[in-house]
């Protein structure tokens, strides 16, 4: 196993303690999350089950024998376990390297607290060294591309590559995100924009980043 992977399975590991009994836990998409969804499976039989973010996540929440929920009905959700692909000093974060990020955006916003595991070099000063992901309509590919350009970004369709809702991904290059609300928003106001990658205003309650001395815990 990887450095990295050992620090994303000691946050994944971390996380269980935020998981009550009895509930249903919001679970995310990712490596990172893979390693929570099997530690999870010790808890199978103390927890209700789970909502999912992803096919993938569902897929593997099943594999363990984990009772996996229609969000819609669920009720309650005290607590959402995600990875990043960064997070800043006030949690805001860009997600969807994974091209989960609108399943995973609803389920953040219906959890009482989100927290965040990754491993440390997720931490950035800046939001924008990796490309924001931004899920769209297929017919608005164009459109919504360049609309992008004029908020001053790089889109690149990621090819081949289609969400869980049948919808295709623009990743946008070479922004330095100075204000993540503003542009969160304005990234929503373009017709075709399904949902996009910035977390600014749904953000971390809570980061738990793996790193070479043990896990840090951050409070946002
Ligand atoms: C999935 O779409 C993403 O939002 C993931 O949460 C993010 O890419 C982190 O993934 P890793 O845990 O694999 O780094």
């Amino acid at each position: 196993m990887s450095n990295s992977d050992v620090m994303k399975k000691a946050a994944a590991e971390a996380a269980l303690e935020y998981v009550e009994d009895g509930t249903i836990v919001g679970v995310g998409t990712g490596s990172t999350v893979n390693y929570f969804i099997d530690a999870l499976a010790a808890k199978r039989d103390d927890i209700e089950g789970a909502v999912s973010s992803s096919e993938a996540s569902t897929e593997r929440l099943k594999q363990h024998g984990i009772p996996v929920f229609d969000l819609n009905g669920a009720g309650p959700i005290p607590v959402y376990i995600d990875g990043a692909d960064e997070i800043n000093e006030f949690g805001q974060m860009i997600k969807g390297g994974g091209a989960a990020l609108t399943r995973e955006k609803i389920i953040a916003a219906v959890a009482e607290k989100y927290v965040c595991i990754a491993d440390h070099s997720k931490l950035v000063g800046v939001l924008g060294s990796f490309p924001l992901p931004v899920e769209v309509i297929p017919m608005a590919r164009s459109y919504v591309a360049r609309e992008i350009v004029k908020l001053g970004g790089d889109p690149v369709w990621r090819q081949g590559v289609t969400t869980d809702n049948g919808n295709w991904i623009l990743d946008v290059h070479n922004l330095e995100i100075m204000k993540p609300m503003e542009l969160e928003q304005s990234l929503n106001n373009i017709v075709g924009v399904v949902t996009n990658g910035l977390f600014a205003r749904r953000g971390a309650n809570i980061a738990l980043l793996g790193a070479n001395d043990g896990v840090q815990k951050h409070q946002f």
